[in-house]
């Protein structure tokens, strides 16, 4: 028995974790974990929130809260999202804890007595706008190498090259979307040159890294390796451990990747025993992996090794897995982008099992793989249930019924035998190298033998002809059931502990081990009532449709010219034709209790006639006159055979709690027909009402000379909605001095408009 160290990229708490977070970094540790622990090796598998930085402090500003509130939020939210898959950690910590910063401040102050770090003056990005430095997330421009837009100043998600102030083409301020400056600032950088040589000497042997990891490793040292910034002016972090510096912290990416043995230490004052992860980092013998995206390699194949070489006696990384991206529909599935799949959203519907199989099948390991639901049903049906799950079932039900316990062996079983010899020795090949996607299906394979092989025996018709026989046939599915079951948990641990309480045993697969694959089962024992452990994906046909009554929705057949879509910043609400309205007739409709016909001029020569189900918050007299902002290019449809063209724009603060339903209004006297485009260049072809779902506006108040922890203009109202695109907002509006708000009174501040 050995022990082995296993250290997870730790996730930023800035949003819920996604497909992409588990395919590329989390569920590959945990598969790996177990496989250890399935040949009994003793694992210490740590990881947490990365709660600092400016991916937090500008989710944080967007949502109005402080980044300790919302990096918390998402703490709690992953470390649950992630125990509802099954992926099982010896701890999942924060950074923002007490132990972190004790370690990562030791480590500082050691490195710097060493020499390591040290402050020198460097330029940085500065906003003369928004009067403010502007670390990493916040300035976003071109990326030189790839040409990627929208790229951040500290790294290219795309080509993963790391930048320095300046380096990046067309930068922009992403709180306000001008040009920033370059001014100097003192900082505290990391001697990474003095590492070059011991570096070079620590990559030579790992000839078998992924080659990813090896070949961006190598371009890193090769181009030479440079001293690096490792503060940075803000005030959310790590404090730097030195008088005089109160108004700076440590850089995230200096302080992150030391989690992993503040985590370590941690855990190991948790269970009483605080010099537990010692004999993980500091005896040789001991391998560490290191499970990440690779956007993170050069921070964990050079950055970590020479914190660790400065700090001394410490094991640097063995292998470093890094996988590829898990691509969705075409682009790169990160949710700091929205429209993610986020876990929480996706065991709504989904059992842990079969997201892991789908992922396990489908892991990006050496290339970048295309995530769509549809392949996700056709694999999980077609391979998982109709393969595995059938399997599983046929011979389980069929013994039980027949049977009742397992029968004596015989015929049969030296071909099962030498066929999960076979499977076996691939499978330990490929799960001790990390390769879980051939790993899976080995394990599949396997099943696909055990359905041949039954059918080839045909146990229904033997049970009637020679009942012993078929009971020595079945005692043969019995033992693949079983060697499934084993060989299966690291992948799927839940569905495989019920395969294994089916055949009649106590206790769970870890204790078994993976040498029960070969153990005779026991004659006699009891088999368990079966039900099949797997279920079929059934994706929904039709997309649900939020609108009101929408099965009468017609769809008004106008041949429109498809002109240019916008594209760029603010894309999606750049498609949108907003004006500014004024009802000026109420009625009811006459054959539904909860909707208003209002007419509304539009500065159009014929009034809008607009249907809504706003009656049970707004009276006739609140509707009457009503200034109010339209949605004037979705395309009509019927509501109840009531013609309906546009559509009314509304605060709702439901996602936040609330119970808040508000409608907008212009902040100015400005003429109906007014277009509310933020002096961008807005399109007026139809939409569907769909589209709107892909735009984002909040409602906010002022706070502390703010909206939504962020600067607005200074002739903006007190409340006011904000267009976000990506980082990016505006504050909604005509761009002339018109802005949109809402009747005071009661909402969330952030409240989303629908
Ligand atoms: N939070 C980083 C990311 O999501 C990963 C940090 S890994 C660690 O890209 F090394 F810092 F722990
Ligand atoms: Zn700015």
């Amino acid at each position: 028995m050995s022990k082995v160290c296993i250290c997870v990229a730790w996730p930023y708490s800035n949003g819920p974790i996604h497909l992409g977070h588990l395919a590329g970094s989390l569920l590959p540790p945990d598969i790996f974990s177990r496989y250890n622990r399935l040949i009994g090796n003793e694992v210490l598998m740590v990881s947490g929130s990365d709660q600092h930085g400016t991916p937090i402090t500008v989710s944080a500003e967007k949502h109005g809260m402080t980044p300790e509130a919302y990096a918390d939020k998402y703490h709690e939210i992953n470390k649950k999202a992630i125990e509802d898959m099954g992926i099982e950690f010896s701890l999942f910590n924060k950074t923002h804890c007490p132990t972190h910063f004790e370690v990562v401040q030791k480590i500082f102050t050691d490195l710097k007595d060493r020499g390591y770090i040290y402050p020198k003056e460097t330029n940085q990005y500065y906003c003369p706008k928004c009067q403010r430095f502007l670390p990493d997330r916040y300035v976003e421009g071109v990326c030189p190498k790839c040409g990627a837009e929208k790229t951040r100043s500290d790294q290219c998600d795309n080509c993963g090259t790391t930048f320095e102030p300046g380096d990046l083409l067309e930068p922009y301020c992403t709180l306000c979307g001008s040009t920033p400056e370059i001014r100097p600032t003192e900082h505290f950088f990391l001697k990474l040159s003095a590492f070059t040589d011991r570096l070079k000497e620590y990559v030579a042997d790992k000839d078998y890294w992924r080659s990813n990891v090896k070949t961006f490793t190598k371009n890193w040292i090769d181009e030479g390796i440079h001293d690096r910034a490792i503060t940075r002016d803000m005030s959310w972090g790590v404090p730097i451990p030195v008088e005089g510096w109160e108004d700076k912290v440590i850089y995230v990416w200096f302080e992150a990747d030391i989690g992993y043995l503040s985590a370590s230490v941690e855990y190991s004052r948790m269970i009483g025993k605080p010099d537990y992860w010692e004999a993980f980092w500091k005896d040789p013998e001991v391998k560490s992996y290191y499970f990440i995206g690779k956007d993170n390699i050069p921070f964990h194949s050079i950055i970590w090794p020479s914190i660790l070489m400065g700090e001394g006696g410490l094991n640097l990384p063995y292998d470093i897995p890094a996988n590829e991206y898990l691509m969705f529909s075409g682009g790169k599935l990160s949710k700091s982008r929205g429209g993610a799949i986020d876990v929480p959203s996706v065991l709504k519907s989904f059992d842990a099992d079969q997201v892991r199989y789908y992922l396990s099948v489908n892991m990006p390991d050496t290339h970048d793989s295309d995530f769509t639901w549809e392949d996700f049903e056709t694999k999980v049906n077609n391979e998982l249930v109709a393969a595995l799950g059938n399997y599983y079932h046929r011979c389980l039900s069929f013994t039980k019924k027949n049977f009742g316990t397992i029968p004596e062996a015989g015929e049969g079983l030296e071909e099962v035998r030498a066929e999960i010899e076979k499977a076996l020795d691939e499978y330990r090949e490929c799960l001790s190298h990390c390769d879980f996607k051939k790993g899976i299906k080995v394990v599949m394979e396997l099943a696909r033998f055990g359905n041949r092989f039954f059918d080839a025996a045909k146990p229904w018709a033997l049970v009637k002809e020679d009942r012993d026989r078929c009971g020595q046939v079945l005692n043969s599915n019995l033992m693949l059931v079983k060697a499934l079951s084993i060989m299966a948990w690291p992948f799927m641990p839940r569905s495989s502990e019920r395969i294994w309480g089916f055949l009649g045993f106590d206790g769970g697969l870890e204790q078994a081990g993976l040498d029960a694959v070969f153990e005779p089962l026991p004659v006699g024992q009891e088999l368990r009532e079966p039900v099949p452990v797997y279920r079929k994906v059934e994706l929904k046909m039709e997309e649900e449709k939020t609108q009101e009554a929408p099965k009468e929705v017609k769809q008004e057949k106008k041949q429109e010219k498809p002109a240019e879509a916008p594209t760029g910043p603010f894309a999606a609400y750049r498609k949108m034709d907003i004006r500014v309205g004024t009802v000026i007739s109420v009625e009811d409709h006459p054959d539904a209790e909860k909707l208003y016909i209002l007419k509304i001029d539009m500065g159009e020569e014929q009034p809008r006639q607009i249907v809504t189900n706003l009656k049970t918050v707004y009276s006739r007299d609140q509707m009457l006159n009503r200034r109010l902002l339209v949605i004037a290019n979705i395309k009509p449809g019927k509501f109840r055979g009531v013609k309906s063209d546009g559509m009314l724009m509304a605060l709702d603060d439901e996602e936040q709690g609330g119970t808040a339903i508000k409608l907008l209004k212009p902040s100015a006297d400005v003429p109906n027909g007014t277009r509310m485009d933020c002096g961008l260049e807005c399109s007026s072809s139809r939409i569907e009402v769909k589209h709107c779902e892909a735009v984002d506006i909040r409602v906010g108040k002022l706070v502390d000379g703010h909206i939504l922890g962020g600067n607005v203009p200074e002739d903006c109202p007190d409340i006011c909605a904000l267009v976000y695109d990506s980082d990016l907002r505006v504050p909604m509006g005509d761009g002339k001095g018109c802005y949109v708000t809402v009747d005071d009174g009661d909402f969330i501040d952030g409240a989303r408009v629908r």
